[in-house]
């Protein structure tokens, strides 16, 4: 029997979850905005990004750092912020292209950008366009080259699996 273990506290075992119910799909761009691995990266640094407590721990106040993972992905905070239980610690299922990632990736943080402008914007915006905020690490896998493009059209599926449990 093959069994993975994660390093990070409060990560519950990976395992094949039969049906997985959708609790809510969307489509915008995928940015970054923080690293584990690659503090320094593009240009920028991380540091000060990595030590922000993440939204959807408010009350333990921990930090990316603390949680140490790339695979914390950050939604639209006014979203997130009208029903934490509903999203936090839950599986984020990215496509690209049509193509589903299979990384373990987990709500944990909230994005302004991403609660900026229409949830139905189909060009992309800095300031304010529908999507999610990743690592930079997972945005170059997800993209293949997040420091020239920035940002990359993606597709998402927020799947009823607590993968972190805050
Ligand atoms: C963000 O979420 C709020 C509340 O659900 C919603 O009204 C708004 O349209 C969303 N914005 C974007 C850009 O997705």
């Amino acid at each position: 029997m093959k069994t993975q273990f994660f390093a990070a506290a409060g990560l519950l075992l990976a395992t094949h979850a039969s049906a997985q119910s959708t609790i809510f799909s969307g489509s915008g761009f995928g940015t970054y905005y923080y690293d584990m691995e690659q503090v320094k990266a593009c240009g920028t640094d991380f540091e000060y990004q990595n030590m922000g407590v993440v939204e959807c721990s408010s009350q333990a106040g921990l930090t990316l750092d603390n949680i140490n993972s790339n695979y914390i992905v950050a939604m639209n905070n006014t979203q997130l912020s009208e029903d934490m239980s509903k999203y936090c610690g839950k599986k984020v299922i990215v496509s690209v292209n049509g193509q589903a990632s299979d990384l373990p990736l987990f709500i944990g943080d909230g994005c302004q950008r991403c609660g900026t402008g229409s949830a139905t914007d189909t060009t992309w915006d800095a300031q304010g366009a529908p999507g999610l905020d990743f690592s930079y690490s997972v945005l170059n896998e997800l993209s293949g080259d997040a420091c020239t493009d920035g940002h990359a059209a993606i597709t998402w599926e927020i799947v009823d699996e607590t993968i972190y449990q805050f």
